[in-house]
């Protein structure tokens, strides 16, 4: 059977109104194929040999799972600046330009910085961290990022007494990134943690997959990780990280607040309003994985939400 993409990510409002089409062609079957699971197609073969001189420091995760081959972790994204269609982003970033790149750093801080990457690559040493990605749309990888920890950078602008959340930007710019003209959405996109969250050791700011530096497909230059919420908490691209007080409104709570909260974390327990978030496909592999409550790494961050109501951190 021929598998449509589902774009399980599709806000809610855009879903219904494909709905009401559906429904009024009477095409129930139809909308089985499209929103009934969360398989995406199988990735497309990358058009270039940017893989042969990939470079790791170890076959699998600490569970043992092997790493995502290169080829599909380069081939198979989601990056809506550039396009939904998951094996159309590389063709359509191939020429983002990422140099030069700056991140602004500032807000809530005693020493605000403009870093430029060169900055940030010699003054943050680059350590591989083997993480999965779990993305909210059921499937998942296991990538071997290069980066560093976030709260090395967060550490050297000194937060004020006053900052409790840190907000991330990617950059904002239509003419090279086609997608930001479809006004669905309010770009830029945006994202949020909570401080004590963006200082866990987890966290890292990525600039590399394979030891190779990102590609655009990837969220070249630099993007945030964080490997225990769902995969769009992991903004590309990011050119503005702010300390604030209050909580981020991230692009996706802005579109659909109810189907991805502040939190994303991963759970298997609580569904996404339209789908299951109890398995997951791992990409290159066959049958279906139950998901680990915060994608595996509950040992060490689920005391940052002792107390929570589990619902909240959806
Ligand atoms: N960041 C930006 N700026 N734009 C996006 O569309 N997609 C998110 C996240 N970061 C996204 C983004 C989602 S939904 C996922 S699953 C991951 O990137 C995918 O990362 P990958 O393509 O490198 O696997």
């Amino acid at each position: 059977m021929a598998e449509i993409d589902p774009l399980e990510i599709t806000p809610e409002h855009v879903y219904l109104s494909r709905r009401r089409f559906l429904t009024g062609v009477g095409a129930t079957v139809a909308s089985i194929v499209l929103f009934g699971g969360c398989d995406g197609p199988e990735p497309a073969p990358p058009s270039d040999d940017w893989c042969q001189s990939a470079q790791v420091g170890a076959d699998t995760d600490e569970l043992g799972d092997p790493l995502t081959p290169c080829e599909d972790i380069i081939s198979y994204n989601n990056f809506y600046e550039f396009t939904t269609d998951k094996q159309k982003v590389a063709l359509l970033a191939q020429d983002f330009r990422t140099s030069p790149w700056n991140v602004e750093v500032g807000g809530l801080v005693r020493k605000p910085r403009t870093v430029s990457m060169d900055e940030l690559l010699q003054r943050y040493p680059q350590e591989e961290r083997i993480y999965r990605l779990r993305c909210v749309e059921a499937w998942s990888m296991v990538i071997p990022w290069l980066g560093f920890p976030l709260a090395s950078l967060l550490e050297d602008v000194e937060p004020t007494g006053k900052a409790r959340y840190v907000r991330f930007e990617t950059l904002y710019d239509p003419e090279q990134m086609p997608g930001q003209k479809n006004r669905t959405y309010d770009w830029p996109y945006v994202e949020g943690l909570r401080l004590d969250e963006a200082m866990h050791k987890l966290t890292i700011l990525a600039t590399g997959i394979y030891g190779r530096p990102l590609l655009p497909q990837d969220g070249a230059p630099i993007r945030l990780v964080v490997p225990w919420k769902y995969g769009f908490k992991s903004i590309k691209s990011v050119v503005r990280i702010d300390l604030v007080e209050e909580m981020p409104v991230s692009l996706w709570m802005a579109t659909a607040r109810h189907e991805y909260g502040f939190y994303g974390n991963v759970n298997p327990d609580i569904p996404h309003p339209r789908w299951s978030q109890s398995s997951e496909r791992r990409i290159g592999e066959l049958r279906r994985r139950p998901t680990l409550p915060l994608n595996g790494y509950a040992d060490e961050v689920a005391h940052l939400y002792e107390g929570m109501d589990p619902k909240e951190l959806f």
